[in-house]
């Protein structure tokens, strides 16, 4: 059944927690699909994780517009959210609202995350008042390259608070928090009718998000705080590939039973034909 804001709403009323995985790829969205989760993010951090920049800031929209529309057509159930990279949303409310068009047109999505601080209420306002749903994501915001616990004193925490307000007088219908403190993600959660999505914000949100690498411990460099890993997939899929390259310079792989042959007689047919 298709999962829509209506049914995280519902979700956040009778108080089951729902789960998000950002990922980038056809392949590995069919399998997080496989696992029941029911919210799908294409994150900008394919920007780290894809193309091995340092930043998220670097990823275009042409490469978010293509590799979102791929995942919609591996969960065409989940509901789909686009992650707004930098260069979406750069140059002001019509150029943002343009983007979140093509993200709704070519990449099929349900709603666009939009880093926002207090300056962009005007622009969050307008893209959902032109009918596209919008998350605010507030708290860490990796466009600003600032990656500290957010709200951790109770000025910014009351910053941070009417900003979420403010979102959703504007009309925000979904809310994503990062890295902000796990006191006031619940005071923003309990007070909002809106689902609120964590990512490191603690258990208090509707529901969580982690980014697929960090799931399955595919990076080896530092991971934040709040990131766990389920699973060594990095390390099984080195070893993988090791046996792989063990088996092709040992002559093991490929063996006859991984080869196709020629039709019954074709091969002394080739001979005749090569003398
Ligand atoms: O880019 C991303 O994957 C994200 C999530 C971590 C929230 O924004």
């Amino acid at each position: 059944m298709k999962v829509t804001i209506s049914t995280l709403r519902q979700a956040k009323a009778q108080g089951r927690k729902f789960v998000a995985v950002s990922c980038y790829d056809y392949t590995s969205a069919k399998l997080v699909a496989a696992a029941g989760v029911e919210v799908l993010l294409v994150g900008d951090s394919a920007a780290q994780f894809m193309l091995g920049f340092d930043s998220t800031l670097p990823v275009t929209m042409d490469f978010m517009a293509a590799i979102t529309a791929a995942v919609r057509k591996a969960v065409p159930e989940q509901l789909l959210v686009a992650d707004m990279p930098y260069e979406g949303c750069k140059n002001g409310a019509d150029e943002t609202l343009k983007n979140a068009e093509r993200f709704i047109k070519q990449g099929g999505v349900d709603i666009v995350k939009i880093e926002a601080t207090e300056s962009d209420v005007e622009t969050i306002k307008s893209v959902i008042d032109a009918g596209i749903p919008v998350m605010p994501h507030l708290g860490i915001r990796p466009q600003t390259g600032k990656y500290k616990a957010e709200g951790t004193t109770a000025e910014i925490a009351t910053e941070i608070i009417k900003l979420a307000d403010e979102m959703y007088q504007a009309g925000a219908q979904m809310l994503l928090l990062e890295g902000t403190a796990r006191e006031v993600a619940k005071i923003i959660t309990q007070k909002l009718p809106i689902p609120v999505i964590s990512c490191g914000s603690g258990p208090d949100c509707d529901g969580q998000v982690l980014v697929l690498p960090d799931i399955l411990k595919l990076r080896n460099g530092p991971v934040p705080k709040f990131s766990k890993s389920f699973a060594d997939v990095g390390k099984a899929c080195t070893e993988a590939v090791a046996l792989y390259a063990k088996e092709v310079r040992q002559g093991i792989y490929p063996d006859d039973a991984h080869c196709y042959h020629m039709k019954a007689g074709e091969y002394e047919k080739l001979e005749k034909l090569k003398t």
